[in-house]
C-alpha cells in the first residue's frame, strides 16, 4: 500500500464521550463526573486515556458537558500544586500529578445537552475529519494487560469499515447492552456483524454477544448519525448508526466487524462493578496489597460468621 493511502486509513484519533449525566451513580455524580470517580487513587478516565495512548492514539477528543470541568483540570498542569510538591522535594507525588497532563494531546468539545452517545460522537465530526477513529467510553475500563484496542485497529486495517468489541454476557444481562447478530469469519476472534439491537428484551436478543465501550468507526458514520432519529430513551444511539452501517458495502461506510473479547472489563458507571473494580485494582497494587489483602480476608471471614458490626 502506498504511504499516502496508508495515512488515510490509519487510526490516530480517539473520541471519549464524557457528557452523560451519570444518573446510576447519584448522588455522587450530582457535581462530580462519574468518569472522575477514583479507582484506588486515579480517576477512571485516566485509565481510559492511558489505554488509548498505549494503542498509539495520542490525539484524544473528549466530548464534555456541564459539570465536567474537573476532567479538563485533571488533564491540565496544576502549577501551584506542582510548585508546592517541588519545594517539599516530594518527587513521587510530583510525577504522579504531572503524569496525566503529559499523557496525550487532549482536546475538548461540548455536547450542549446529553442527547445520547450517537449525538456525542457526532460532536467530534469536525475534529476527526475524514479519518477512521476510535471511541472509548469514559466509564468502561479494560484490563491494562489486554490488547483489545490494538486488535480492533488491526481488524479495521484488514477488513475496513467499522469494528465493535463484543463480550458474551449472561442471558439476563443482555437487556442492559446493545446486542449483535453475528456470522463467523476465518479468524476465531473476528465476526461479521449482520444486525444490532439496543437493549433487547431477553427473548428478542439475537445472541448473548453484547457491545462494550470500544469502537473503531469509519468516518462514514457521521453522515449516518446526522440522519439517525432519536431511538430508545429519546437519545440518538450509536448502535442505531452502526446497525445501518452493518447493512452497507465498503463504498458506503460498511461493513461492521466484531472482535470477540474474553478479557477483563469493568463498567465503573455501575455501583457493584465499581466496587469490584476498586477492590481488584487495590489487590493488584504492590504498595497496597500487603496491608489490604489480609484485612479483606479477615473482613470476609467475619462477614461469613455474621460479626462484621
Ligand atoms: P451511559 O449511558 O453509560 O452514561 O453512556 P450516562 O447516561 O451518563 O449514565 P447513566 O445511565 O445516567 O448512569 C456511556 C458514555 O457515553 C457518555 C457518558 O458520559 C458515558 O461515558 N454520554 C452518554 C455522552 O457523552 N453523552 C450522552 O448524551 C450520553
Amino acid at each position: 500500500m502506498a504511504d499516502e493511502q496508508r495515512s488515510v486509513t490509519q487510526v490516530t484519533k480517539a473520541i471519549i464521550p464524557v457528557a452523560g449525566l451519570g444518573t446510576r451513580f447519584l448522588p455522587a455524580t450530582k457535581s462530580t463526573p462519574k468518569e472522575m470517580l477514583p479507582i484506588v487513587d486515579k480517576p477512571a478516565i485516566q485509565y481510559v486515556v492511558e489505554e488509548a495512548v498505549s494503542a498509539g492514539l495520542d490525539d484524544v477528543l473528549m466530548i464534555t458537558g456541564r459539570n465536567k470541568r474537573s476532567i479538563e483540570d485533571h488533564f491540565d498542569r496544576a502549577y501551584e500544586l506542582e510548585e508546592a510538591l517541588r519545594v517539599k522535594a516530594d518527587i513521587d507525588r510530583l510525577n504522579s500529578v504531572r503524569e496525566s497532563s503529559d499523557l496525550a494531546q487532549v482536546h475538548y468539545v461540548r455536547q450542549g445537552e446529553p442527547r445520547g452517545l450517537g449525538h456525542a460522537v457526532l460532536c467530534g465530526a469536525a475534529h476527526v475529519g475524514g479519518e477512521p477513529f476510535a471511541v472509548l467510553l469514559g466509564d468502561d475500563l479494560i484490563g491494562a494487560r489486554e490488547t483489545l484496542l490494538k486488535r480492533m485497529i488491526e481488524v479495521r486495517q484488514t477488513y475496513g469499515g467499522s469494528v465493535i468489541a463484543l463480550m458474551e454476557v449472561e442471558p439476563e444481562q443482555v437487556s442492559l447492552y446493545g446486542c449483535a447478530a453475528i456470522r463467523p469469519t476465518d479468524e476465531p476472534d473476528v465476526v461479521t456483524v449482520t444486525d444490532l439491537v439496543e437493549k433487547p428484551p431477553v427473548d428478542q436478543a439475537p445472541s448473548r454477544w453484547a457491545i462494550i465501550g470500544r469502537y473503531i468507526c469509519d468516518p462514514g458514520i457521521f453522515d449516518v448519525l446526522r440522519k439517525t432519529p432519536p431511538g430508545r430513551g429519546g437519545e440518538i444511539q450509536l448502535t442505531d448508526a452502526l446497525r445501518e452501517l452493518a447493512r452497507r458495502g465498503p463504498a458506503e461506510g460498511g461493513p461492521v466487524h466484531g472482535v470477540l473479547f474474553r478479557g477483563q472489563r469493568y463498567d465503573t458507571g455501575n455501583k457493584v462493578d465499581y466496587l469490584r473494580t476498586v477492590v481488584e485494582f487495590a489487590c493488584e497494587r504492590p504498595d497496597l496489597a500487603e496491608e489490604f489483602l489480609p484485612w479483606l480476608r479477615d473482613f470476609l471471614a467475619r462477614h461469613e460468621a455474621g460479626s462484621t458490626r
